[in-house]
């Protein structure tokens, strides 16, 4: 294998310039061309390729975002698209590929291995919903700027005698919610994975408000997290690229429901994209560089169709039939352990 072909695609995640930098730095000690794809699938139709060099990979283990750029793309959505991109692949010479990436990336990874391409996976998303890997590059950054905010929060919610909402990341799984909610002492924490109703949030609020004697609380809620009846559904109607419905807003009505059921003062906070956007967290940094160490070897040892997933201690091929349109959900432990001090 003579040329290894690097992709970054869906969200960024911090971390992912780490995973460049280690690929790269293998490539390079091997004899190998790491050649970078830029924007994702949809520049590597485009022709947005070219060699990486030992500049483009210097002093960049400590920053967020990714140089190669990265996008959501519709490729692989439609029967044929392997071939395209295997095409494409061919054009620029390229013998093996790491896609770095979520469950899409790692979907569209397992097609293409499928379609008979040299592909190994690494994970990298901030939601840490993915399969078959105990983390995913940028999660624990993405908790670690959470947790600061709910510190910081703190202050102005107990000035204010308010309940303060945080909205943060997360469109199917909890995971950022319920660690972050632990890390940083908020009282109740709301995901997709387990139902709730606006009674219960606001018969618990009352109890601490009431009962306990506390003058604040702090609710985080994950953006993807609806109420049983839906109350909260934001109803934006707006698609993505992808056609699924542009996420945000519960948070903001979650503290117009508490104002007008309990008559709390309540504010939403919304921290959006600066949980994508922080400088990687060392634990992520090492995370990447051991993903991507191994990602390499499974390569150029000829596997194909698996991903480099944290287990335990190790990092081992997981096959992307394990990974790929499989969620990795909140279990019951953790969740209820982020609400055990509401
Ligand atoms: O990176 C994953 C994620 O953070 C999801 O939780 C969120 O729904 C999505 O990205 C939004 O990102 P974008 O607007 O870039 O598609």
């Amino acid at each position: 294998m003579k040329r290894i072909g690097i992709i970054t695609s869906g969200g960024d995640a911090p971390g992912t310039n780490a995973c460049i930098r280690t690929l790269a730095r293998r490539c390079f000690n091997a004899g190998i061309t790491p050649v970078g794809v830029f924007d994702a699938w949809d520049g590597l139709i485009k022709g947005s390729v070219r060699d990486i060099t030992r500049d483009d990979v210097t002093g960049i283990v400590q920053t967020a975002g990714t140089i190669l750029r990265s996008s959501r793309s519709r490729l692989f959505l439609a029967a044929g698209d392997a071939d395209k991109a295997k095409a494409a692949l061919a054009r620029h010479d390229i013998h093996g590929l790491c896609v770095i990436g979520g469950n899409g990336s790692q979907t569209a990874a397992r097609l293409l291995a499928q379609s008979g391409f040299a592909v190994v996976g690494v994970p990298k998303t901030i939601d840490n919903d993915l399969a078959g890997t105990e983390l995913t590059v940028g999660f624990l950054t993405a908790v670690e700027m959470v947790t600061h905010a709910l510190d910081n929060l703190r202050a102005t919610a107990e000035s204010h005698n308010r309940v303060m909402v945080v909205e943060v990341m997360g469109r199917n799984v909890g995971w950022i919610a319920v660690e972050a909610a632990i890390a940083g002492g908020a009282d109740l924490a709301l995901v997709p994975e387990f139902p709730f109703t606006l009674d219960e949030i606001c018969a618990r609020l009352k109890t601490r408000h009431e009962t306990h004697g506390r003058n604040y609380s702090i609710v985080v809620i994950a953006e993807g997290a609806l109420d049983e009846q839906r109350v909260l559904d934001p109803q934006s109607g707006v698609a993505d690229k992808l056609g699924r419905p542009k996420l945000g807003g519960v948070g903001a009505n979650l503290a117009r429901e508490i104002e007008i059921r309990l008559g709390y003062d309540a504010r939403c906070t919304t921290l959006g994209y600066l949980q994508r956007s922080a400088a990687p967290c060392a634990a992520d940094r090492i995370l990447a560089t051991r993903v991507c160490d191994r990602a390499f070897d499974l390569l150029v040892e000829g596997q194909s169709g698996v991903m480099a997933g944290l287990q335990g201690t190790k990092v081992v091929p997981v096959p992307l039939d394990d990974v790929a349109g499989k969620l990795k959900r909140v279990t019951p432990d953790y969740y209820r352990l982020a609400q055990v001090f509401g």
